[in-house]
């Protein structure tokens, strides 16, 4: 009979000290904790872009997923060899990692920002240096002689960031770029929503990457989407490291007709902005609560006493935001999701009346 080892290999002492990633996943009746789109495509553009018929389930997709990069290129006046496609912008993150990261290589980030960057660095073995933005979550001054001295090969800089919603100018990416024998990567989840992007510095700047995600204004999150714009020789060295077969069939198709008819989501994302605004003001009108201004489909709120009692409130509402407490800094700081009108109501009602219901509890 077989026995039992009395002990199996550990994992890497980075990896055992690591905390998973946790979505705090809750079945609610709100949900505004995932920065996802609120609003499912229609029924009919879902039909015209998702022709299961036509794709073979007994065939491996696309490695190449030539006819997506197509399409994403027809957007941005791009060649094929210039944009690379993954299991959404976190498989690209990890990609690029493992092409550029490592043992010996260290990635700068500015924090508070997308938790995904440190947790894949410490995956592929590479040190990971954060330096702390300013006090209204902008980048410290003297950023880029910062990353120049922390002796960074990669440097993520979200824009709008995650959690706090602020963008980065083309003209401080500009001064990161410049003189930089590094990768700057610049995360764009969220620009849909925003305003300027780097896409336009592509051509000046062959250290530039920049990272788009079907998965929030393009509302595809279920279908795992994203893609990365940069130099073709950054883009034939990440194709090396992402997995062959890595967007499935259905996903590169209803992606790239999706992005052929990226005019359909216009009227959606300026619903969201408008919410955006709306959910703010009221926020940051109530005692206790202050509202950052966000670019992006989020607000980040710092409660002036106890922010996960106000989370778990919140929960007992039905109403799931992101509670950022386990991050240092961040102790009673949540992140909300602008949702459709009528979930933005029932946040804004719940934080009224828990207001109203003893105004210190929380101050
Ligand atoms: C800043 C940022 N970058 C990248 C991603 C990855 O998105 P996905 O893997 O869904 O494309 C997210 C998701 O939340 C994000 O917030």
């Amino acid at each position: 009979m077989a026995r039992k080892p009395k002990e199996i290999l550990r994992p890497r002492a980075d990896i055992a000290a690591l905390r998973a990633y946790d979505p705090e996943h809750h079945r609610v009746r709100v949900n505004l904790s995932a920065n996802e789109n609120p609003y499912d495509l229609p029924a009919e553009l879902k039909a015209a872009i998702l022709q299961v018929e036509q794709v073979p389930f007994n065939r491996y997709p696309d490695p190449g997923a030539l006819e997506l990069r197509r399409a994403i290129g027809s957007n941005y006046g791009l060649g094929i060899d210039g944009i690379a496609v993954g299991n959404g912008g976190d498989e690209l993150i990890l990609a690029l990692l493992l092409a550029y990261g490592g043992a010996g290589r260290t990635v700068v980030s500015f924090e508070p920002t997308f938790v995904m960057y440190r947790i894949l660095s410490t995956v592929t073995g590479t040190a990971c240096v954060a330096i702390e933005r300013g006090p209204d979550f902008g980048l410290p001054g003297g950023a880029a002689d910062s990353v120049k001295a922390a002796a960074g090969d990669i440097v993520f800089i979200c824009s709008p960031n995650n959690p706090t919603g602020n963008t980065v100018s083309n003209e401080a990416l500009v001064a990161m770029l410049t003189d930089f024998s590094g990768l700057v990567v610049v995360d764009e989840a969220y620009q849909e929503f925003a305003g300027e992007s780097a896409v336009s510095l592509l051509n000046d700047f062959p250290n530039l990457a920049v990272l788009r995600t079907f998965s929030k204004a393009f509302s595809l999150a279920g279908l795992r989407v994203g893609y990365l714009l940069a130099d073709p020789e950054i883009i034939a060295n990440i194709l090396k490291a992402k997995l062959p077969y890595n967007v499935n069939a259905l996903s590169q198709a209803a992606a790239a007709a999706l992005m052929r008819r990226a005019g359909a989501l216009g009227g959606v994302i300026e619903e969201i902005r408008g919410e955006r605004d709306r959910v703010f003001e009221a926020i940051d009108k109530m005692p206790g609560l202050t509202a950052y201004p966000s670019e992006a489909n989020f607000i980040f709120v710092r409660v002036a006493g106890d922010g996960p009692a106000l989370w778990r409130d919140l929960l007992s509402e039905g109403i799931l935001v992101r509670n950022l407490g386990q991050t240092e800094g961040l102790e009673n700081c949540l992140r909300v999701t602008v949702g459709r009108p009528d979930e933005n109501d029932v946040l804004i009602e719940t934080l009224e009346k828990r207001g109203r219901g003893g105004d210190d509890q929380n101050r």
